[in-house]
């Protein structure tokens, strides 16, 4: 099962930096969008079957298009590689937008890490912060000048004081000094973060280490890091509503298996990213491989993403 989907067409396609286009998708009959919260992404629904994320970056209180900007992945899978081929005047499938990356609400002051690409949620999450008049810092992360997308848009914006760039490449001076940024923080104050695997890690335990406790910590992983997969075993998932007991051997995924025998799971990103597959469990223990829950979520071991993850006992009872 799929979830609902629109066409949206290519109104405009823009170079924003290396290997980074933008696209401006705007509704077919020249009607608004659905409206969307900061950190909000959208599934698009390529050509070659492939479904990909990616966030939402304009001004989240514009309805008459989305932003999207997408990095050509030297490793991709097809994804950025058709997206990169997509002209102005063609016409994409879409989701509804979602939002698995909201803002706090309240919060006393927000910092904000951005890694590369990953400063498109980020983005729309300045101009609401902006817009709702709120305390914030930006914190952008790039190898390069070359590489840093919407870096002329933040620096004309009316939050340009409230943003950092640091190139890797550039002088140690304005490299980013993490310790002190997380640090120096005030009661109140939320952290949200976003960009390659590598880079989050880093800062997620940088906060770790200093005492920020995990209700503060908010991030976006957009692509699952390679999973060892040698080692898995079979084992066996049963659908609660029928009594059906489904075997899943080494080379299957749990959804791969629960549809070839009829039970279908609505997926997306198929990687443990989106979360679009929580699945409950009532009995069995998962074997947690999705970057979606976090570490407490996957500890209670009530729910699993069966797009990945797998079991670490004989069977597991889904609630399906
Ligand atoms: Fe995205 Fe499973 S389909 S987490």
């Amino acid at each position: 099962m799929k979830a609902t989907t629109r066409l949206v067409q290519i109104a405009v396609k823009v170079l924003e930096a290396r290997d980074i286009y933008s696209f401006e998708l705007v509704a077919q009959d020249g009607q608004g969008l659905l409206p969307f919260s900061a950190g909000s992404h959208i599934d698009v629904h390529l050509d070659n079957g492939l479904v990909r994320q990616y966030s939402l970056c304009n001004d989240p209180g514009e309805t008459h298009r989305y932003m999207i900007a997408v990095l050509r992945d030297a490793t991709s899978r097809g994804g950025s590689v058709a997206m990169h081929a997509l002209e102005v005047g063609q016409t994409i499938r879409i989701s509804d937008p979602k939002n698995h990356f909201p803002l706090a609400h309240n919060a006393g002051h927000s910092i904000l890490l951005a890694g590369g690409i990953g400063i498109t949620p980020i983005l729309c999450m300045a101009e609401r912060l902006s817009n709702a008049d709120a305390s914030f810092e930006l914190h952008y992360c790039s190898r390069s000048a070359d590489r840093t997308a919407f870096a002329e848009r933040l620096r004309s914006s009316s939050f340009a004081a409230s943003v950092q760039f640091h190139y890797s490449d550039g002088p140690e001076a304005q490299k980013l000094d993490l310790t002190a940024v997380v640090a120096n923080r005030r009661p109140g104050t939320h952290l949200y973060v976003c960009g390659p695997a590598g880079f989050m890690d880093w800062v997620l335990e940088t906060a770790r280490a200093n005492s920020w406790s995990e209700e503060l910590l908010h991030r976006e992983y957009f692509s699952a890091a390679a999973i060892d997969t040698s080692d898995d075993g079979s084992f066996e998932v049963q659908v609660a509503s029928t009594g059906k007991v489904i075997r899943v051997d080494p080379n299957q995924t749990v959804i791969g298996a629960l549809a070839s025998h009829g039970v279908e799971v609505i997926t997306s990103c198929e990687q443990g990213v989106c979360g679009v597959c929580l699945t409950r469990v009532l009995e069995g223990t998962p074997d947690h491989r999705d970057m979606f829950l976090t570490s407490a979520e996957q500890a209670r071991g009530d729910q699993f993403t069966p797009c990945c993850s797998r079991a670490l006992s004989a069977r597991l009872v889904l609630d399906l």
